[in-house]
């Protein structure tokens, strides 16, 4: 008994001295750990701010959980509700394990101080909650099984926002273009490849000031591309292949002179490559093959120096080819032009 006393004692007054973890932190990353079906957890020591994968604030709070796998260290199980209790977590990673789950509101409402979330390369599944914490900067839920439409609201808190991808899942509806219009001026990329998102891309991306990275390709989608979208001036990266988008690639795209990728093939567009498409200098992969391009390619483009894939090929493009100085090109390592009305030859 007495033994037992002094240990309390003495416990406590290491939990007071040192900030360790409280209490009522380590009873939740037990819960979490005891919702997990593979023993790989180390978490044995008293003081859960030093446990493996975690980081606490000097009051003892946890901040971080940070678990993403490693070689022989994979995470099985459901992991909510266990974590949520976690409220003053500002640090989620459990990327790349075998965690499953549906995330409620209910977890982002506890959770309103996470920053950033990576639950990225799991069979997490169920629809999105109807909105993300203000204070998220970052949001990656790629290679999971979500599904469903992006609730319209889900955005509208976060302002810092820089960077949401749900590459590869399950989800539907259209692109929430509206995302800089009332919610994240700020975003940065844009991930929406391999989903089944259909319908038009609705005008919006226009007030992304920032938006430097817009992928939605391996989608559904259809309708043309907003005009505004030529207004996102910071944009490097434009990739939207296997589509069923169609008409014209504007002129406007040589306002746009950061990109450095512009890939569209497999996709409906049509009428001619923009005259002065010379004027995107920086642009290295051009990837424009299957679509119903017409017309002769504009003598600008072999100003386009910085070419090192342009794939032109199946088009019903035209005109002689030997009158581009391709010789200009000189990065460009793979050129395809097959499948069109070319005449002439082109130079090494
Ligand atoms: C531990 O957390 C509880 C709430 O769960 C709180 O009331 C208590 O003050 C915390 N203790 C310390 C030492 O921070
Ligand atoms: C578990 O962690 C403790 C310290 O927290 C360490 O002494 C021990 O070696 C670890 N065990 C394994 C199997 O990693
Ligand atoms: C979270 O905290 C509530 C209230 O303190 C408690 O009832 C619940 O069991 C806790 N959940 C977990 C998973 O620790
Ligand atoms: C999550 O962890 C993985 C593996 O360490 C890392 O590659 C990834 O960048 C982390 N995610 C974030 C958002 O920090
Ligand atoms: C999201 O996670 C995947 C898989 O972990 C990674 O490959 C990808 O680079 C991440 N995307 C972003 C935008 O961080
Ligand atoms: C956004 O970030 C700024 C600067 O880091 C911070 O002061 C502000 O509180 C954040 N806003 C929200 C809504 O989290
Ligand atoms: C999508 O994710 C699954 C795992 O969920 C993976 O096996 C597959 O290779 C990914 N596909 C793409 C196109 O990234
Ligand atoms: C998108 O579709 C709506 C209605 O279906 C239409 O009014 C609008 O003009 C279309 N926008 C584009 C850019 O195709
Ligand atoms: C692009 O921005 C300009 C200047 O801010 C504005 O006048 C124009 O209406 C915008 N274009 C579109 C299609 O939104
Ligand atoms: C493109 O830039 C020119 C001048 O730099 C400007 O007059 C025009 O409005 C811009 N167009 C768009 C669609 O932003
Ligand atoms: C292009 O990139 C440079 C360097 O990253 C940046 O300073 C500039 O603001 C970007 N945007 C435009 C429209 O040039
Ligand atoms: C290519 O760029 C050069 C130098 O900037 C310019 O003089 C020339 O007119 C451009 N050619 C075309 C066809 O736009």
């Amino acid at each position: 008994m007495a033994h037992g006393l002094l240990f309390i004692l003495l416990f406590s007054s290491i939990l007071s001295t040192n900030h360790a973890c409280n209490q009522s932190q380590s009873s939740s990353l037990l819960s979490f750990a005891l919702s997990l079906s593979s023993p790989s957890l180390n978490w044995t020591s008293i003081d859960c701010c030093h446990w493996e994968g975690i980081t606490c604030d000097l009051d003892g709070w946890v901040t971080h959980l940070d678990l993403p796998s490693r070689s022989g260290f994979n995470l099985k199980g459901g992991v909510f509700p266990s974590i949520e209790n976690l409220t003053h977590l500002t640090y989620l990673n459990l990327s790349h394990n075998s965690l499953f789950g549906s995330l409620e509101s209910s977890f982002f409402v506890s959770l309103n101080r996470l920053e950033i979330l990576d639950l990225s390369s799991n069979p997490f599944f169920g629809e999105l909650p109807s909105f993300i914490p203000s204070n998220t900067r970052m949001v990656n839920l790629s290679n999971n099984h979500f599904h469903g439409a992006i609730p319209s609201p889900f955005f509208r808190r976060a302002r810092n926002l820089t960077s949401f991808s749900v590459r590869n899942n399950t989800f539907s509806g259209s692109i929430p273009s509206s995302i800089c219009l009332h919610s994240s001026p700020l975003i940065r990329l844009l991930d929406f490849s391999f989903n089944e998102f259909s319908s038009n891309i609705s005008a919006g991306l226009g007030k992304c000031a920032k938006l430097q990275v817009f992928r939605a390709g391996y989608n559904n989608l259809s309708g043309s591309l907003p005009e505004d979208i030529y207004n996102a001036t910071q944009l490097e990266e434009i990739t939207l292949p296997s589509n069923a988008i169609r008409g014209d690639i504007k002129e406007e795209i040589v306002n746009l002179t950061n990109l450095t990728i512009l890939d569209l093939y497999l996709n409906q567009f049509s009428g001619m490559l923009p005259m002065n498409i010379g004027k995107l200098s920086k642009l290295k992969f051009m990837l424009l093959h299957s679509n119903n391009l017409k017309g002769s390619l504009p003598p600008s483009l072999v100003n386009c120096t910085n070419l090192e894939q342009l794939n032109l090929g199946s088009n019903n493009l035209e005109g002689n080819l030997s009158m581009l100085d391709f010789s200009k090109l000189s990065r460009l390592s793979k050129l395809d032009v097959v499948s069109n009305h070319f005449t002439g030859v082109f130079p090494n």
